[in-house]
């Protein structure tokens, strides 16, 4: 069984970790400082192919990090997960230091390591802080067992703008959602705590408002309000700190104008001030460099004085780094040898707390057994399971009785591809345990009813390619002699004489994640001319969608009785997706993010402020509905649920009081099924205006048919209280609240409560 939290951590007490990492400070030389700060890129996985892996324009040399290693200049290295090699350079890196000190290993381990999950934008949709934070602790053990210590993540960038790629990495456009997610995946990889066995340290990243890129487009600079910093963007980030994450990544961009890598507002006053910070602070990659790209700094030196100044305190780099010059800044007075100290410090106390001087190696024969655990793959089957969003299902066509459809046409390249089912940021899987639309709906259904399979179109090809297009396999191929006409043709023909069609429409996963922004959110390639091509046989269409973004889905959602996003489910997306089909499991997820009708919407959000002629909300187009296709919260199941009662243990509360509120759900309909109940408020005046809706509460419960439960939420300071960018701080106005209770942000069951002035 995979247990979220694991025994606790602590080997030794925080005093005692104190001295000896400043015992190794003290005789230390500032070379070997700069090296426990410097953090390289060693492609494990590509060493003897031809591959010349670089990012930004710097090309990563194994013999550059090997040397450094030998000399003791090197703290921590990325990209590596072969428990062999990672044993290998770890002796090293030993070996090469006058005290021993061994390296910290770090990777993206985004959402599984060997067992995919699905990715983070579907975990998210689940509403299920339990579910995200037991896969999460998976993704740990894996992680772990092959001698990682640490991963870059959870991403938990507020995400407005459907077109910037990076969107599948989070959890999407809310704050509140984004803190409690934030929240359950620093559980599950950390476990009890920094140094827990079978657990990782934690980076949220990346600090802070990456999300925000102007136009969506990655890298881009950013520009946000007092406001919108402090009530929307660092929320999730406060949460992920609050459960204990033990590292934050800066971000690439400028933020109001200053690169976030090298401001020292955000490392020192927001995040080691406000939030209380006292983990280590990484670079994103080659970030440090950039503030020479951003034209900030005036030369490597004086890049790497400003990153650690900045309160930086690691460099991941490709090679030559910025903090190599560290010596020399300190030796020009750029820097002080006291600022070095307080960041290596920070970066040995990581290491000590994870034991590594101990056990600085890892055991091979037990990474192979960890990654090959079946319970794994099953924890990735319930988290696909509850993360699909069905987002129409017009006449009950959903679920499908095997039995009674008669044969089925599975359609589309995405349904019968091992890669793209398991999403972007992922480099280690498995793909023979990797289960697809097609051979999970085999398994299932093959027995009882014809299920054929035609791709129909080829797949969509990117026009600039990825940067993870180094990694074999990353593009989908262009299938050899593919006629595209008689392919349409052979699906259209196969879905007439079907008695269900299946559609996998979406985007291949290489188009989505960081550096893959898009200008558009159709459905790339001929994928929706297929679509229409079908639906117009009148054979019943289901159509499953792939995704890590919302699409422009407007003639679908018109058009199609069924759709059900599946996302990228993952290792088991194929068994999950079948599951849900054919009712062995009902969706019961909800939509994390706003669903736009077209691109020329974006962004578009729900909890908007109020203004000039309200009512003309759903017409600030002439020529678009200004409602989305999809609102946030949306998602339903093969049952319905009532609302009824919604009440408040009192009607009016001191400004320092919690006011409880109370809502009752009954499922009305024939089968069990999982709601997320949902909370919002409204402040209807005071010190500033405040969104129409904010998500304050929500509880993913579970109801037999004609089952009612009673869910709860307390609305207390810290849920009432805003940044006000007038005052500059954080108030509590006296005012009036809306409440609604529901099961999407339209809901309508609605009540107020006052808070009296103090
Ligand atoms: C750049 C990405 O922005 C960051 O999220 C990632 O962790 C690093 N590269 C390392 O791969």
């Amino acid at each position: 069984m995979v247990d979220v939290q694991g025994p606790g951590a602590g080997r030794m007490t925080d005093a005692e970790i104190r001295s000896r990492a400043d015992e190794l400070i003290a005789g230390m030389t500032v070379a070997e400082k700069a090296g426990q700060l410097t953090q390289y890129f060693y492609f494990g996985s590509l060493q003897g192919s031809d591959a010349e892996p670089s990012v930004g324009g710097v090309t990563s040399r194994a013999a550059t990090v090997e040397e450094a290693l030998g000399r003791g200049e090197a703290g921590s290295l990325l990209f590596v997960t072969d428990p062999a090699q990672i044993n290998g350079l770890q002796r090293r890196a030993i070996e090469g230091s006058r005290f021993g000190i061994p390296l910290l290993f770090g990777y993206d381990v985004i959402h599984g390591l060997r067992t995919i999950l699905p990715v983070p934008i579907a975990l998210a949709a689940s509403w299920d802080p339990e579910t995200i934070a037991r896969g999460q602790a998976v993704a740990a053990r894996e992680a772990r067992a092959v001698g990682l210590h640490w991963t870059f993540a959870p991403m938990v960038d507020i995400a407005r703008d459907p077109r910037w790629g990076r969107i599948v990495e989070g959890a999407g456009e809310d704050p509140y959602l984004g803190a409690a997610v934030a929240a359950a995946q620093v559980r599950g990889f950390q476990g009890a705590g920094i140094g827990a066995p079978e657990h990782v340290i934690a980076g949220p990243k990346h600090f802070a408002g990456y999300g925000a890129a102007v136009g969506g487009r990655d890298y881009d600079e950013v520009n946000l309000s007092d406001s919108e910093f402090w009530n929307v963007y660092i929320p999730p980030f406060a949460a992920a700190l609050e459960a204990g994450a033990g590292n934050v990544m800066t971000a690439y961009m400028d933020l109001n104008g200053i690169p976030a890598s090298g401001n020292r507002w955000l490392f020192t006053d927001v995040l080691r001030g406000a939030l209380g910070f006292e983990g280590f602070v990484v670079s994103d990659a080659n970030a440090v460099r950039n503030l020479l790209t951003h034209g900030f700094a005036r030369d490597l030196t004086d890049a790497g004085a400003r990153g650690v100044s900045a309160g930086v305190d690691l460099e991941m780099a490709i090679g030559d780094p910025a903090y190599a010059r560290l010596p020399e800044a300190v030796e020009q007075g750029m820097v002080s040898e006291e600022t070095l100290d307080a960041s290596v410090r920070r970066v040995l106390e990581a290491k000590l707390r994870m034991g590594l001087f101990e056990e600085p190696y890892v055991d091979e024969e037990r990474a192979r057994e960890v990654l090959a655990d079946p319970a794994h793959r099953e924890v990735a089957r319930v988290a696909a399971e509850r993360s699909a969003v069905l987002l129409r299902n017009e006449g009950d066509l959903l679920p499908l009785d095997a039995a009674k459809t008669g044969s089925i046409a599975v359609i589309g390249p995405l349904a019968d591809s091992r890669r793209d089912i398991l999403g972007p940021w992922c480099f280690d899987f498995d793909l023979g345990e990797t289960v697809t639309v097609l051979q999970g709906i085999r398994d299932k259904a093959g027995e009882v009813a014809r299920v054929e399979y035609a791709p129909g179109v080829r797949p969509a090809q990117r026009v600039f390619a990825s940067m993870f297009d180094m990694f074999p396999g990353n593009a989908p191929e262009d299938p050899e002699g593919f006629d595209d006409e008689a392919e349409l043709e052979r699906a259209v023909e196969l879905a007439r004489a079907a008695g269900v069609a299946v559609l996998v429409l979406g985007e291949w996963q290489h188009m989505i994640g960081e550096a893959a922004s898009r200008s558009s959110l159709e459905l790339p390639g001929r994928q929706l001319e297929l679509l229409r091509a079908v639906a117009e046989t009148g054979t019943p269409v289901v159509l499953l969608v792939m995704n890590g973004r919302p699409l422009d889905l407007r003639w679908a959602a018109e058009h199609v009785d069924a759709i059900l996003d599946i996302w990228y489910p993952g290792t088991q997306g194929g068994a999950a997706v079948a599951n849900l089909l054919f009712g062995d499991a009902a969706p019961g997820g909800k939509l994390p993010f706003s669903w736009p009708r077209t691109v020329g919407q974006v962004p578009i959000v729900y909890s908007h402020t109020r203004s000039h002629e309200p009512e003309n909300q759903a017409r600030r187009y002439w020529d678009e509905e200004s409602t989305p296709l999809f609102p946030f919260g949306h998602g339903l199941g093969y049952t319905r649920f009532a609302y009824a009662d919604l009440s408040l243990d009192r009607d009016a509360i001191a400004p320092d009081e919690t006011v409880t509120v109370s809502v009752t759900v009954t499922n009305t309909g024939q089968r069990a099924g999982d709601e997320v109940v949902q909370l919002y408020i409204h402040q209807r005046h005071g010190s500033a205006s405040r969104p129409v809706r904010e998500l304050k509460g929500f509880e993913r419960i579970h109801l037999a048919p004609g089952e009612s439960r009673t869910v709860q939420f307390a609305l207390g300071p810290d849920a009432l209280r805003y940044w006000n960018a007038a005052a500059r701080d954080w108030v509590n106005d006296a005012s009036t609240f809306d409440v609604w209770a529901g099961g999407d942000s339209t809901a309508e069951l609605a009540t107020t409560f006052e808070v009296t002035a103090a």
